[in-house]
């Protein structure tokens, strides 16, 4: 698979770029490819807090610094969230030569870069390929070894890179309804931001936001991404968290250690969402081996929410060492199956009532033998924390929109 994927976005990327070597705004890039066999960052599915989901366009250096005050003070750092991510609104104008600069929201980045990483974290950054980003604010288009060189300067951990006015800014006036022409021009521009931050020599997370388009998964891996979305934005609401775990069928062979698919940032604590809702998002995204980027206001998290993100079972089978994304393995009615190979010959086995109540599918009965399972298994409940036995065409009665979460370390599988 790899090597496949390897092949064909050499094969793009060399007409990618004899398409775009004939336009002024892309100078010849010469850093060197990383290779895929030594990624650097990103070995398990990065966790941290990204200011987009709560804060959008009002989010302010002081946000940020708080944010990262509270990540260390309700434990989420010891628990694993790393990455303190300013998302989009924090750019300003760029001078005669070209600088970019903050604006008034954030006076001195280097100085909060320092402030973060002072409390032992690290701290990401939003741009994108076109002239303008998502809100309007300055992109990187035409800058892009400056931009990398001013975000390694400042000491930038991660870099969220989001598509937007590329498409109609490039893409569509470059290529008017050539959806091929318009799709080497895409992957040239995240090309040219990768080498652009490899030139740097600073290790530095790269994330691709471009909607989960033209197959993203299959090319991203080999360009040094080391996450993508896979679908347009999350929001706080049941039927928007269930329609993107849908959308995830299939994409688990292309996640591995240094380069995972991203559903999107949790929406954990915001919102309307319940209790139930909160706990099997988290669920999901953990038997995704998704990113955990929480998106929530720390500083007034309610104790039940700081419970869920920081239950660090869960965390476990989301950073598990195997890096193996789980997958649904069978439906019945409204209730879902997951099951999520894990280190060492463990798996986590998700149930889940998508329901919109607990009669949808009433009594459920598990089966063990489409897990490939055979006879009762020992577990532990993650939510509980309780030792559960399953056992073949068990009844299970779940809440609307709850899920039963449970590790199993030493199953039994059918022969
Ligand atoms: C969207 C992106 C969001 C957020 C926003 C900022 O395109 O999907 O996650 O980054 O832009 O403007």
């Amino acid at each position: 698979m790899r090597a496949f994927a390897s092949l064909s976005f050499a094969a793009l990327a060399l007409t990618a770029f004899s398409a775009v070597s004939q336009t002024p705004t892309t100078p010849k890039v010469t850093a060197p490819k990383a290779s895929l066999a030594t990624p650097q960052v990103a070995q398990t599915p990065p966790m941290g807090w990204n200011s987009w989901n709560f804060f959008f366009g009002k989010v302010t250096d002081k946000n940020i610094r708080d944010s990262a005050d509270q990540i260390v003070s309700t434990g989420m750092k010891d628990a694993g969230y790393v990455y303190v991510n300013i998302d989009d609104t924090w750019e300003g104008e760029r001078d005669a030569s070209g600088v970019l600069h903050t604006n008034a929201k954030f006076p001195d980045m280097k100085a909060l870069a320092d402030y973060v990483h002072s409390k032992g974290l690290k701290i990401g950054i939003y741009s994108g390929p076109g002239p303008k980003t998502c809100a309007g604010y300055a992109g990187s288009l035409g800058h892009e070894e400056q931009d990398a060189q001013l975000y390694a300067s400042w000491g930038i951990d991660y870099l969220k890179y989001d598509l937007c006015s590329f498409i109609p800014e490039v893409m569509e006036k470059q290529a008017p309804n050539d959806k091929a022409a318009q799709m080497k021009l895409m992957i040239a521009a995240y090309d040219k931001m990768d080498k652009a931050l490899k030139a740097t020599g600073r290790p530095i997370v790269y994330s691709l936001c471009q909607y989960g388009w033209d197959a993203v998964w299959e090319w991203a891996p080999a360009l040094g991404g080391n996450l993508w979305r896979t679908t347009g934005d999350v929001q706080p609401d049941w039927d928007r968290i269930y329609a993107i775990v849908s959308q995830q069928e299939g994409l688990e062979r292309y996640a591995g250690p240094g380069h995972w698919n991203d559903p999107d940032m949790l929406e954990v604590g915001n919102g309307k969402l319940s209790l139930a809702e909160n706990r099997t998002h988290f669920s999901l995204w953990a038997m995704l081996a998704a990113p955990l980027l929480a998106g929530n206001d720390l500083p007034n998290m309610k104790p039940e929410i700081k419970a869920i993100l920081t239950n660090r079972e869960v965390i476990a089978i989301d950073q598990d060492r195997l890096g193996k994304q789980g997958a649904r393995v069978y439906s019945e009615g409204e209730v879902d199956v997951w099951a999520r190979p894990l280190a060492g010959g463990a798996v986590a086995i998700a149930v889940v009532n998508a329901g919109s109540d607990r009669y949808a599918t009433h009594p459920f009965h598990l089966n063990l033998r489409k897990l490939s399972l055979d006879g009762s298994q020992t577990g532990k409940d993650l939510w509980t924390g309780k030792t559960v036995e399953l056992t073949e065409n068990m009844p299970l009665e779940l809440a609307s929109h709850d899920v039963l979460l449970v590790r199993v370390d030493a199953p039994k599988a059918a022969k």
